[in-house]
């Protein structure tokens, strides 16, 4: 019954009963698990314009790609001139993997922009562009979180690709110290950082596997006030080390806490992997850093509005930990 007392305090004792139950039910929910979606929806130059048939339709900058996207099963609404005349129209291949098919020129790579945050963007043979634009609902949460810190926050971003979360948390302030397995990301997340005008600033970038670099920080004392972490189902580390998202992920979070400072500030945790709950990320930082610490959780999903529907596309889960 916590939110009972708080409701009368307020309210003067002239609460009505309903409210009261409303209030009881709405703390109850919200401990258990109601969960929402984290919308990035303030992008100028990045836009889901479209969905349906298994397929997206993007604007990236002035350029329209077409990708799959397997969270979509619902059909096209509206069949727009659009849909054909995109740039690029990635194909799945039956035998695993796939394929760009360029229809009109583009640059080899091109650079877009979120609030002070500039990327360079160029379709890969994975389908991927180098950025996740959803993720920009982290990367607002992570700035205010560090800018309001008001005081020097040393930040540790694990898996951390091409740096969309490192360029945000060093252009809030933070000192970051970056961790990939890939060495050709690590090299594209400094390019990114540059582009932002962050290439004085305090960032080390580190071609690493993960685990064996969270226990050589531990060793030599290293701490940090936050962590992010995005972890894929399945990875490699430079030497062939295996990820595998389900026996992994709760063993490395453990080790994480080892370099957690006296006063954490944030734990971020992002999945892509199919058929995780967010209830899973809220339980994982309940047992290691509310456990330790208190604070609050928050989980649920993470997306992007759609322009033409109105709706929301879900494209992750998100755990976060703050203090
Ligand atoms: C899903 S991506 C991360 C997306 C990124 N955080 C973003 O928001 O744009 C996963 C990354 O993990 C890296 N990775 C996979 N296994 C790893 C390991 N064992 N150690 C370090 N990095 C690893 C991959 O190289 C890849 O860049």
């Amino acid at each position: 019954m916590d939110g009972l007392p708080i409701l009368l305090e307020r309210n003067e004792g002239l609460a009505s009963f309903s409210q009261i139950v409303v209030q009881y039910r709405l703390n109850d929910l919200l401990k258990d698990g109601i969960y929402m979606m984290y919308v990035a929806n303030d992008w100028k130059d990045y836009e889901v314009i479209d969905t349906g048939g298994g397929e997206k339709l993007e604007r990236w900058g002035e350029v329209l790609l077409r990708r799959p996207d397997p969270q979509i099963i619902w059909p096209l609404q509206q069949d727009t001139g659009l849909w054909r005349n995109v740039h690029g129209h990635y194909h799945r291949s039956s035998s695993g993997g796939g394929s760009w098919e360029m229809k009109k020129a583009i640059p080899e790579r091109w650079t877009i922009q979120y609030d002070r945050l500039k990327f360079h963007i160029k379709p890969t043979s994975f389908k991927h562009t180098g950025l996740f634009p959803e993720q920009a609902a982290n990367w607002r949460w992570m700035m205010d979180k560090i800018a309001g810190a008001n005081r020097p926050i040393r930040v540790l971003n694990l898996f951390a690709y091409t740096g969309g979360a490192t360029v945000a948390a060093a252009s809030a302030g933070a000192e970051v110290v970056h961790v990939d397995a890939a060495k050709g990301m690590v090299q594209w997340a400094k390019e990114n950082a540059a582009l932002s005008g962050l290439a004085a600033s305090p960032i080390r970038y580190i071609t690493d596997d993960v685990f064996k670099f969270v226990q050589r920080e531990k060793r030599r004392g290293n701490q940090y006030d936050a962590i992010i972490m995005d972890p894929p189902s399945y990875g490699r580390g430079p030497s062939g080390e295996t990820w595998k998202l389900e026996e992994s992920l709760y063993p490395f979070l453990a080790s994480c806490m080892d370099i957690v400072s006296d006063q954490p500030l944030f734990m971020l945790i992002n999945s892509y992997t199919t058929g995780i709950s967010p209830t899973v990320l809220r339980n994982m930082l309940s047992m290691t850093m509310q456990h330790k610490y208190g604070g609050t959780i928050s989980a649920g999903e993470i997306g992007l509005p759609i322009t033409h529907s109105g709706l929301n596309l879900p494209c992750g889960i998100l755990g976060r930990w703050e203090s």
